[in-house]
Order: structure tokens, then sequence, then C-alpha cells
């Protein structure tokens, strides 16, 4: 029962969608009308306010990270996978919005840098490397979740890959329309509007 009161305390706080909270608070406008209506950085970005697009990252990859330290701290390694699973999943499918979430992208980092720092870098290195030469977000966002299982093969955490396999499935199904768009050519730039 305790585990899953953590793994519940995991996908209460990744439910929280600060995209939101933070466009409503400075009065940005509603950010479901805006650009793709997705709740993350990226689309907090096309209000044209940096500062607010930097603190939904932080605080979307924060929740995670939070998640799954508490969970490691209180309940050991093993519950803290499936709670920063339930961040995730959380963050993508959260009650509040009748599980209409986000694609989970920053969630997905911030847990994965806390389960496994070094993994967490290399897919972080994996969407700046994408973006850096494309300048396409969801395709950043594709490669990096594309690549992360293998990072945790390859960097020798074997036992992190079903959640990694599943955050991977969760992020290509939450991109479909993205992925619709990349294969049509529509998809913005991070330079042109949606
Ligand atoms: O993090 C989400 C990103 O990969 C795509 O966002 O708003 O361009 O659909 P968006």
């Amino acid at each position: 029962i305790t585990s899953a009161l953590w793994i519940a305390l995991g996908y209460l706080l990744g439910s929280v969608p600060f995209g939101l909270v933070i466009t409503r608070a400075l009065g940005l406008g509603d950010l479901r009308k805006i650009g793709s209506g997705n709740i993350g950085a990226t689309n907090v970005l096309r209000t044209g306010n940096k500062p607010a697009a930097a603190a939904t990252l932080i605080l979307d990859a924060g929740k995670g990270a939070i998640a799954v330290g508490i969970v490691h701290v209180m309940s050991g390694p093993q519950i803290a996978h499936w709670a920063g699973l339930a961040a995730f999943v959380g963050h993508c499918f959260p009650v509040w919005l009748r599980f209409h979430g986000g694609k989970g992208v920053a969630t997905f980092l911030g847990t994965v840098l806390a389960l496994a720092w070094p993994v967490g870098l290399a897919a972080c290195a994996t969407w700046l490397a994408v973006v850096g030469v494309v300048r396409i977000s969801s395709l950043g966002a594709l490669a990096a979740a594309a690549a992360t299982p293998i990072w945790m093969w390859v960097l020798d955490y074997p036992n992190l890959v079903p959640v990694g396999l599943i955050m991977t499935g969760v992020i290509f199904w939450r991109h479909r329309q993205n992925i619709e768009r990349l294969r049509a050519g529509t998809e913005p730039t991070l330079r042109r509007k949606l």
C-alpha cells in the first residue's frame, strides 16, 4: 500500500501543469489557443515570453526530478523508478485537465536526470544536438526519446530500460500531430510561428 501511495504522489506532482499556471499568472493568454495548443515550454515560448518558457521547462522537469528524489529517499530506488514514471504520466494525462495534458518531454528529461544523471545528460545532449541543427523542438524530443532506452543500456542502467521504453512510447504517441507535420514538412521551427 505504501508503494502505491508513493506512486500516487509522483502522479500528483507530475500532474501540475506549470505551463498553464505560469501563462495564466502572467496574463499571457490561453495557451490552449496559441500555437500547437500544448501546455509545454515550447508552446509557452510562442507567447514570446522567454523567461516564462524557461520557468516552464525548469518546473516541468523539476517536478519529475523531485518525485524521484523524494521517493528514492523515502522508499528506495525501485519504487523511485515507478514514481518517476508516474510523474511523467501525470504530466501527459493530468486528472485536473480531464487527462488532456502535455507531451512529456521536460518531465521525461527531469525524471531521467534524477534516476540516472549520465543518461539524463545524454538525453539532454541528444535533444540539444538535434535542435541545434534543425531548430525543431519536437524532432529533438523524438530523437532524445528514441535514444534514451539505448543510452540506458549503453551507460549500464539496464534496469531502467522498461521504464525508458514506456516513456518513449508515450512521447511518440503524444507527438502524433507533430509527426504528421514533420512528414508533411509543415512543423514549425523555433523561429517560425505555427
Ligand atoms: O515538448 C513538446 C515539444 O516536443 C513539441 O511541442 O508545442 O511544438 O507541439 P509543440
